[in-house]
């Protein structure tokens, strides 16, 4: 392991805003601070919002930094990547953020029942092979169903147009899920807000496929049952 690397791993264990499990820890147990990170992380009852496999968690910080009321957790097993957003939020003492490092498999022993209002998902690996391993598979989804709160948001922005067909009929096959937009080229499409954070916040991975030309694809579904969705006119 190289010596930045050790220096980083060294340096997450001191980060207040890093919580680290290991797997023995939370496989098919509860993390201690499932259903309670607002009254013992944040100190507050605002909503809170996953990133999932964030990465050096640049949409968590940049989200955060546009919405002080909004509490966000990114969440990745690499924690390399994931001392650049701690460490990012530590120096900007932002307390509206936090990181978990830990297995997305695991993810329902972070969180009770409706305590996430929303969850990103930016640039992940698209898994062309393993339909289990792509975080937006029915395996998963039923996974964040356990901790989604009724009519809660899911984004997913992606450069693979085969993970955007796939997500969009996974969602649309659901009784469970409500799909509320599919735009197969955000930057092609006009009628968005200048301030739209779809638009405004661009990570590691969008500035690389932008720079090869690729179309930025973004989908947009709910938790509940499309009938129901309609009628409330979601
Ligand atoms: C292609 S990178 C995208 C990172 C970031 N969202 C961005 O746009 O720059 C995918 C990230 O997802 C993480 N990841 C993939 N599968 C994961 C899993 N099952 N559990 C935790 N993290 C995962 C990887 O470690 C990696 O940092």
């Amino acid at each position: 392991m190289g010596k930045d690397k050790i220096r980083r791993f060294r340096e997450n264990e001191t980060f207040s805003n890093l919580f680290q499990a290991s797997f023995r820890e939370v496989y098919q147990r509860d993390y201690p601070l499932k259903g309670s990170w607002n009254k013992n992380v944040f100190g507050n009852d605002n909503p809170i919002v996953l990133e999932l496999g964030c990465g050096k968690g640049e949409y968590t910080v940049a989200l955060a930094r546009l919405n002080k009321s909004v509490n966000y957790i990114g969440v990745d097993v690499k924690g390399a990547r994931l001392w650049r957003g701690a460490k990012t939020a530590l120096e900007e003492k932002m307390e509206n953020v936090a990181f978990i490092r830990t297995r997305i498999e695991l993810i329902e022993s972070f969180f009770a029942p409706s305590e996430v209002s929303q969850i990103w998902i930016t640039f992940p690996d698209p898994q062309p092979r393993k339909e289990n391993k792509r975080l937006t598979s029915p395996r998963f989804l039923n996974r964040y169903l356990s901790f989604l709160a009724p009519g809660a948001v899911i984004h997913l922005k992606t450069d693979s147009r085969e993970l955007h067909d796939y997500t969009k009929e996974v969602v649309e096959a659901r009784e469970d899920m409500t799909l509320l937009e599919a735009d197969p080229d955000i930057y092609a499409n006009t009628g968005r807000p200048a301030n739209d954070p779809v638009l405004t916040v661009r990570t590691f991975y969008e500035n690389q496929f932008l720079e090869q030309g690729k179309p930025i694809t973004y989908l947009r579904f709910s938790t509940g049952n499309p009938a129901t969705a309609k009628q409330e006119g979601c």
